[in-house]
């Protein structure tokens, strides 16, 4: 890669600005300073350092948000703020993207990464990677729902859902649920509820195939993907 993308990329100005930063002599590959912008740099093996630091340079990204509710899962967005322009700037420039949607209002686990192989195989429907939430349902959720769930549902466009695991936390006149589907419909777990005349108040999601939500971080934070975290999504295989 091209000493000048390399910077480029990571945030440090515009093509014309790291073009000065190198003339400047500021910038050094293995110790040695290159002004040549068309200087080739490999960066898994060689070290850069601008103005004596080292710069650190990965291909892909990959982080853990709990998304707040009020935000898109989208990479851009006219109106709303969308789940990209909480991070930082550093993390922008990787130029990655929401794994899969959640509602506006939906909270919870979001992976978001710039690596497009492993989103398509976490979002294929070939695949069924189970997804958990926890939700509260206005209305008693019953034994008889955890046995249609089990069956499948049909939704309102008259989709007949994947059977979906339901488990009651808490029955009442509001009742607390956990709910695990292998699909990724629009507004799947509120239509699967409303096929049972029920509605969905608060929806988060804690899985997603074998990452869990990271309880620690506060609605809207987010951290990278631990080293064990990444490997096993990346040996993860849906049976
Ligand atoms: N199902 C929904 O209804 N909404 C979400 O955000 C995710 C799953």
């Amino acid at each position: 890669m091209r000493v000048d993308k390399l910077l480029a990329n990571l945030g440090y100005g515009s093509r014309k600005e790291v073009k000065q930063l190198l003339k400047s002599g500021q910038v050094k590959i293995n110790g040695a300073v290159v002004k040549d912008a068309k200087e080739h740099v490999d960066p898994n093996k060689d070290s850069v350092t601008l103005h004596g630091e080292v710069i650190e340079y990965k291909e892909f990204i990959y982080l853990m948000m709990n998304k707040p509710p009020g935000v898109l899962s989208a990479t851009e967005d006219n109106r709303s703020e969308t789940v990209i322009d909480l991070l930082e700037i550093e993390d922008q420039v990787y130029e990655p993207f929401p794994v899969g949607r959640l509602d506006k209002d939906t909270e919870g686990l979001l992976l978001i990464t710039n690596d497009g192989k492993l989103a398509h195989r976490l979002l294929s429907p070939k695949k069924h990677v189970p997804k958990t939430y926890f939700a509260v349902i206005d209305g008693e959720v019953t034994e008889e729902d955890v046995r249609a769930f089990q069956e499948g549902v049909t939704l309102d466009d008259g989709y007949s859902t994947k059977p979906g695991e339901l488990v009651i936390l808490k029955s009442g006149i509001r009742s607390d649920i956990e709910l695990t589907i292998t699909e990724g419909k629009f507004h799947q777990v509120k239509r699967m509820f409303e096929a049972v005349g029920k509605k969905v108040v608060y929806l988060k999601r804690i899985t997603m195939g074998p990452l869990e939500l990271d309880e620690t971080l506060e609605l809207g934070e987010y951290r990278e993907l631990t080293e064990e975290e990444i490997q096993i999504l990346k040996d993860y295989e849906v049976k």
